[in-house]
């Protein structure tokens, strides 16, 4: 896998000029050269925007866990592939060479199978970030399975949401979960989604915290045994290029979440080819990613992309706040962390706290950092690049999402380097566009509008899992021949782009994706609440934070009030998650409505954001006073 790097701007150029005019031949060399193929693919690309369809390498027989193990194993069969650290930094690390992950998830997938799990089926994962969560990932896609890896912090309802939508007959989690100082009852939360989930019939279950939990009979079972008696070989299964790997949910900004369909070759080839590019990977290299793998980071940046590459990779189960600010550092100066990759959020946390707690580590052996997920903001992106970086390490701000299975916008160190707060050039094959209001493409350089791309790359999400028509109108219907995006972004003279932020009701909290809709409609249940609406505003830590304007059907007391307030929190946790909870939440008498009655979230998004100088013609709304009585009242003041 030594070749294929690009190595100086002058690579970049060239290559991303062949990228662009030979797309097809662009991507069948490096499909051909770095990958093990059962069959080779008929045809490179096949697509149509408006249908939308969207085929690569069509014909290819593969199974991409051939490719994160097995073909590993003549030269690195001992190499470390994934390093996990536990929760208690006083615990032994684990080291799972790729030898033994093939044991493991061999396994693994022979108990899918002693399961009843055949191609095709899909297989829920609710688990924290512990070994089994990769090892049953590649497990499913050992045999064909597809896997639905739901994120541990979502709450039961949000879980049955997903087992139901693509129909898992089977899930797969531990008796609970270690976060800090807390022990969180996984399994108890799986017991209540399944409640509402009649077609599941099989629930494996991981030991980690050794909790007392109750195990319905003929349905759940502890892993460890059939893991123990299953045999240490199993096939992989042949997979078209386009049969489906994984579904992973994302919010929409209305209704409920989409169950993003990836398939195999396209995106196998992509994340590989972008893991070993953007973060410059050398043999021998640790790498860290701190995301979950219940994200599409996880999937594509700890699981996928590093183990293609034969990379050595952590997982880490805790929380950057325990024992104390410093366990990023530490686990960094432990491991030899050679590249980084976190979120603004966890940055602007750490950087907060003080440089007392990065000064006592060794961190020399950093040689990239990298961040998603929101905008990084110049104060943060600084301290990044000095305080941990020691202004040696280029910082790669990689834009994408998990629509677009990886990194699509991104610095390449040896390329060109960062710039403040700019995701900068689109990787090779990447062709983005700015759209003005009118549809139209805005052909000056310097320039500001939504982001959307004009041609497909190998990653792409294909579908959402049981419903096209609404993967076309999300991303194929705004603008003609085009992905949208649903960012905003705007491009300097120089053609970098820089991601000003989500152009719908999606709003990032500590980046994570929140529709605001679903959160509604979730709070609209509770008995008291006429109608809510809520939006974003800056916050310091989180980027953006959630405040919600609420009527209540009845007057209430002040004490009445506070206990609503609390109900609304705790309904959304439940429902969603307490990702989702809101910051701020004021009562009002009315929302602001158009004559057709429409809730105006713009003049909410302003009061929000403590902008109300000029909220635009108000006069034309069905109750314009009601706006000033919710500027009084503001808590943004
Ligand atoms: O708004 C963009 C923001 O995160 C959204 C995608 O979220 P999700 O699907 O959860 O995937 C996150 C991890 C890939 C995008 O539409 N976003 C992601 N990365 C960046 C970003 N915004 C600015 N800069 C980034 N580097």
């Amino acid at each position: 896998m030594s070749s294929f790097y690009l190595n100086n701007l002058t690579d970049y150029n060239t290559a991303y000029e062949a990228s662009v005019k030979n797309t097809e031949q662009f991507w069948d060399a490096i499909a051909k050269k770095n990958f093990l193929w059962k069959k080779r693919w008929s045809r490179v690309l096949e697509y149509d925007f408006s249908v939308p369809k969207i085929k690569w390498f069509e014909g290819a027989e593969l199974n991409i866990t051939e490719n994160c193990i097995d073909r590993h194993l003549e030269n690195n069969a001992d190499k470390t592939a994934i390093i996990f650290e536990p929760n208690d930094p006083s615990s032994e690390s684990e080291y799972i060479t790729y030898k033994e992950l093939q044991g493991r998830v061999n396994k693994f997938a022979n108990v899918l199978k002693s399961k009843g799990v055949n191609k095709g089926d899909r297989v829920c994962i609710y688990l924290p970030m512990i070994p089994e969560l990769a090892v049953s990932v590649l497990a499913c896609a050992r045999i064909g399975a597809i896997h639905s890896v739901v994120f541990a912090g979502f709450s039961s309802t949000a879980l049955a949401t997903r087992i139901n939508d693509c129909d898992c007959k089977i899930v797969i989690t531990s008796d609970g979960s270690y976060r800090g100082a807390k022990t969180i009852d996984l399994k108890g939360i799986v017991d209540e989604a399944l409640e509402s989930c009649p077609n599941v019939n099989s629930v494996l279950v991981a030991k980690r915290i050794h909790s007392n939990i109750n195990m319905a009979n003929g349905r759940d079972e502890w892993l460890e045994p059939l893991l123990n008696d299953a045999s240490e070989s199993c096939d992989a299964t042949v997979m078209n290029a386009e049969d489906p790997l994984f579904i992973l949910y994302t919010s929409g900004s209305t209704g409920k979440p989409k169950g993003m369909v990836h398939t195999t070759a396209g995106y196998m080839v992509y994340t590989a080819h972008t893991f070993k590019n953007i973060f410059q990977y050398q043999e021998d290299d640790v790498y860290w990613c701190t995301a979950d793998i219940g994200w599409i980071t996880g999937h594509s940046y700890i699981v996928y992309g590093p183990l293609l590459n034969g990379a050595t990779t952590v997982m880490f189960e805790g929380v950057p706040n325990y024992p104390n600010y410093g366990r990023f550092w530490d686990i960094v100066q432990k491991h030899n962390i050679n590249q980084f990759y976190t979120a603004p959020t966890a940055i602007r946390a750490l950087a907060k706290q003080g440089d007392d707690f990065v000064n006592p580590y060794d961190l020399s052996s950093l040689k990239v950092l990298g961040t998603v997920g929101e905008p990084i903001n110049d104060e943060a992106w600084h301290w990044y690049s000095t305080t941990i970086g020691k202004n040696k390490c280029p910082i790669v701000d990689t834009w994408w999402q998990t629509e677009t299975g990886g990194i699509l916008i991104s610095p390449i160190p040896n390329c060109f380097s960062g710039k403040p707060t700019y995701a900068t050039l689109p990787f090779v094959g990447i062709q983005p566009a700015l759209m003005d209001e009118n549809g139209n493409e805005i052909l000056n350089t310097k320039a500001e509008g939504r982001l959307c791309i004009k041609f497909p790359w190998p990653s792409i999400a294909r579908t959402i899992w049981g419903d096209h028509k609404r993967y076309k109108d999300t991303y194929f219907s705004a603008f003609a021949n085009c992905y949208f995006t649903g960012d905003g972004a705007l491009r300097d003279e120089n053609g970098h782009y820089r991601i000003t932020g989500r152009v719908d009701d999606v709003v990032i909290v500590s980046g994570h994706n929140l529709g605001t809709a679903p959160i509604e409609d979730a709070i609209n249940e509770h008995r008291n609440i006429a109608e809510s609406a809520i939006v974003g505003f800056p916050h310091d830590i989180k980027g953006n934070a959630l405040y919600g304007f609420v009527t209540l059907k009845s007057e209430s007391s002040e004490s009445e009030i506070e206990v609503i307030k609390s109900e609304i929190n705790a309904l959304i946790s439940k429902k969603i998650g307490p990702i989702a909870k809101l910051d701020k939440i004021q009562i009002t008498k009315g929302l602001p409505k158009t004559r057709s009655g429409k809730i105006m979230r713009r003049i909410l998004r302003k009061i929000a954001h403590k902008d109300t100088g000029n909220l635009g013609d108000i006069s034309t709304l069905l109750n314009p006073d009601v706006v000033q009585s919710i500027i009084d009242n503001s808590l943004n003041k």
